[in-house]
């Protein structure tokens, strides 16, 4: 049986009807086509799903779409500023902090919650906050590169 679900996402409120067991990120995916968040896992361990939730940064396999009753969510489609990208998302491409891509948008999401929490005071505290998120293709270097530059 589906229930009402009222949230914010990326600055628009939304109000749905959802299946309890409905994780956050197969609602976004699914249910509202925000595809840029990526499933790897679907249990916590890749990152590839991560997005904001009232600023924070969290994994979206892990949390039910109904546990996020009200919260603003962001997700990397609204990041940019209409057709100007967030610094972040420019110095993943100036820094080439990526290369297949699939890790990207949540790599992006961590990196901006990695300095907004104030943990990017030097490579090793990056390298530490950003272990959460999964790069096969292992452009950590670019990518802490890019966090680096944004943070300074
Ligand atoms: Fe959520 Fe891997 S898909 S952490």
């Amino acid at each position: 049986e589906k229930v009402p679900l009222t949230l914010e996402i990326n600055g628009k409120k939304v109000q749905l009807s959802v299946e309890p067991r409905v994780t956050l990120l197969d609602l976004l995916r699914e249910q509202l086509d925000l595809t840029g968040t990526k499933k790897g896992c679907d249990y916590g361990q890749c990152g590839a799903c991560t997005v904001h939730s009232d600023g924070e940064r969290i994994n979206a396999c892990l949390t039910f779409a109904v546990m996020q009753e009200g919260k603003k969510i962001t997700t990397i489609e609204g990041l940019a500023d209409g057709e100007k990208l967030h610094p972040m998302q420019e110095a993943f491409v100036k820094h080439d902090g990526f290369q297949c891509g699939y890790c990207t948008p949540g790599q992006i999401m961590s990196a901006v919650a990695c300095i907004r929490e104030g943990h990017a005071n030097s490579e090793d505290e990056i390298r530490e906050y950003m272990s959460g998120n999964i790069c096969r293709c292992g452009a950590y270097s670019n990518i802490v590169n890019a966090i680096t530059e944004v943070k300074n």
